[in-house]
């Protein structure tokens, strides 16, 4: 009785002196914590601040140099992800790790199928337990779906339900949310909260506010080093951010007055319809002009996102596309950068990044491309020369010669941007896809001046961001979709609970759940 209530008071996990370097490089130095039962740790610092690394110490992707990790009161030291699963820890990464051509029963049990005598696999009873969990959280997810066609909310609500369904002690999530628009989340800390009663959890975002709301402490490493530990009831987001970033942050949306946004049309759709996925636009018609901002807001699969992938070349589109004075054709990726648009995307392991070359390799791809349009070809010198500055534009602190897989997220991201975004060379059309999924708070407001900069230099900019804040502050309008269409025209100076409210409203008007 008396062993039980200790063991209610010990944490879970507590680690001392913990030190981890690359190379030269040392990622986290003499990190110390302890992770209560039923706790929700908050893990929160700017990009390259070592959360993810912490992650991996701890998931046994990798061994730490010097210090110590108890479980239990019991040395902890995973040699691999296989002894942390076993031990109880669940970690969901950052990057989604799930077998994109098995089902999502079979991504469910995956390592513990259960057989028949004689080691055949018995299918039967492996979906049974797979279904079974997946009613005991209420997720609406079709057991026998490959994973491959599933919505990234789905995606990340199957690796939680796997964690659950392993029993694990302690569950990581490595930035569940930023990928996820606003009525998605509410789904995820549903299921936050539920894990808690079984398990206790560590939660990286760079959402402060998820933070203070759905955690119960905050943990803000930067440069490697723990600078705050401390319960989010005695915290505000000013403060987390004073201990993330060392100075406070001044203006964070740039604003430039001067831009004349009445100028000739940069781009127009006539009676656009197109599909992507399972998703599809119909009879889109909207003109945006020089220097303009024009934000797309709606929930997962309403066609907002889905415009701008249309437009950058990656779905299939009928109906009429101008760019400047002519109509463009937009088959592939390469018709749109020679349309002169340029399409940032969220998904970097998908469509970003090539990951086994370096920043300046990926940057230099759409260099390329653009020199490949006019003949001419380009040497590694000019390469990095031509890259580098527009790598420090964004803020870019990362390593330029090592593979971009060995970058943090956010790094990552502004590679992908100086990649796609062409900006210092002046596209037309900058069409950006919740380009600051996974972007850290000082980094943002540095891409925020590179696209506030295009507009001014005469771009003009289609912005889809589950981020309303995002959307609100930068955008001139903002249309709401529903169902692949424009239903909702908001003009300049909403504010971000008008667009909220819009949002709701077109779930509301599909009987949308959750
Ligand atoms: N395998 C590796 N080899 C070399 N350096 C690495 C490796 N993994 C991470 N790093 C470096 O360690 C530092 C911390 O990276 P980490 O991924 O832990 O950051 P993070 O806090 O998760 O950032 P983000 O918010 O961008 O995801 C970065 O400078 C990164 O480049
Ligand atoms: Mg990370």
């Amino acid at each position: 009785m008396s062993d039980e209530l200790d063991d209610r008071k010990s944490p879970v996990i507590g680690v001392s002196g913990l030190t981890k370097r690359f190379g030269h490089a040392t990622v986290l130095a003499d990190v110390a914590f302890e992770l209560g039962r039923n706790e929700v740790l908050g893990l929160v610092g700017e990009n390259g601040a070592g959360k993810s690394t912490l992650v991996k110490l701890l998931s046994g992707v990798y061994q730490p140099d010097e210090g110590q990790m108890l479980m239990e009161g019991r040395p902890y030291r995973p040699r691999n992800p296989t002894e942390a699963i076993r031990r109880g820890i669940a970690t969901v990464h950052q990057e989604l790790s799930l077998c994109e051509n098995l089902t999502v029963a079979e991504n469910l049990v995956l390592g513990e199928m259960p057989s028949r005598r004689g080691g055949v696999l018995d299918r039967g009873a492996m979906i049974r337990t797979a279904v079974s969990t997946l009613e005991r959280l209420q997720l609406d997810i079709p057991p026998h779906s490959p994973v491959a066609g599933l919505p990234i909310l789905q995606r990340q609500l199957v690796e939680i339900a796997k964690a659950l369904h392993k029993r694990a002690r302690v569950v990581i999530l490595d930035e569940p949310t930023s990928a996820l628009k606003e009525a998605e989340k509410e789904i995820l800390f549903r299921l936050v909260r539920q894990l808690s009663e079984h398990a206790s959890v560590i939660y990286i975002s760079h959402y402060l506010s998820e933070v203070l709301d759905h955690c119960g402490r905050a943990l803000v490493l930067r440069d490697g080093r723990v600078m705050m530990d401390r319960p989010t009831s005695s915290l505000d987001s000013r403060q987390l951010i004073a201990a993330m970033v060392q100075e406070e942050m001044e203006s964070f949306y740039p604003k430039y007055n001067d831009v004349d946004r009445s100028g000739p049309a940069a781009l127009s759709l006539r009676g656009v319809s197109g599909r992507v996925g399972l998703t599809e636009l119909h009879d889109i018609s909207f003109t945006v002009r020089r220097g303009e901002i024009v934000g797309l807001a709606g929930l997962s699969g309403s066609g907002a996102a889905e415009l701008t992938e249309v437009l950058g070349g990656r779905g299939t589109l009928s109906g009429e596309v101008v760019v400047g004075a002519k109509a463009v054709k937009l088959r592939s990726p390469a018709d749109a950068v020679m349309a002169g648009i340029s399409y940032v995307p969220n998904d970097r392991k998908r469509d970003g990044l090539a990951m086994e070359m370096d920043a300046v390799e990926n940057g230099a791809l759409s260099v390329l491309r653009r020199l490949a349009r006019t003949g001419g070809t380009l040497l590694p010198r000019d390469a990095a020369r031509n890259v580098l500055p527009q790598l420090s534009n964004v803020e870019f602190h990362g390593g330029t010669e090592v593979p971009v897989r060995s970058l943090s997220g956010g790094n990552q991201q502004k590679v992908v941007f100086v990649k796609m975004a062409n900006v210092a060379l002046g596209s037309v059309v900058l069409v950006l896809n919740d380009f600051t999924r996974g972007v850290d708070v000082a980094a943002k407001r540095d891409l925020y001046h590179v696209i506030m900069r295009a507009a001014n230099n005469g771009a003009a900019v289609l912005l889809a961001s589950s981020d309303l804040e995002e959307l609100v502050q930068l955008s001139d309008r903002i249309m709401v979709f529903r169902s692949g269409r424009i239903v909702e025209v908001l003009g300049a100076g909403v504010g971000m609970r008008e667009v909220q409210a819009a949002i709701e409203r077109t779930a509301s008007e599909v009987g949308h759940v959750g």
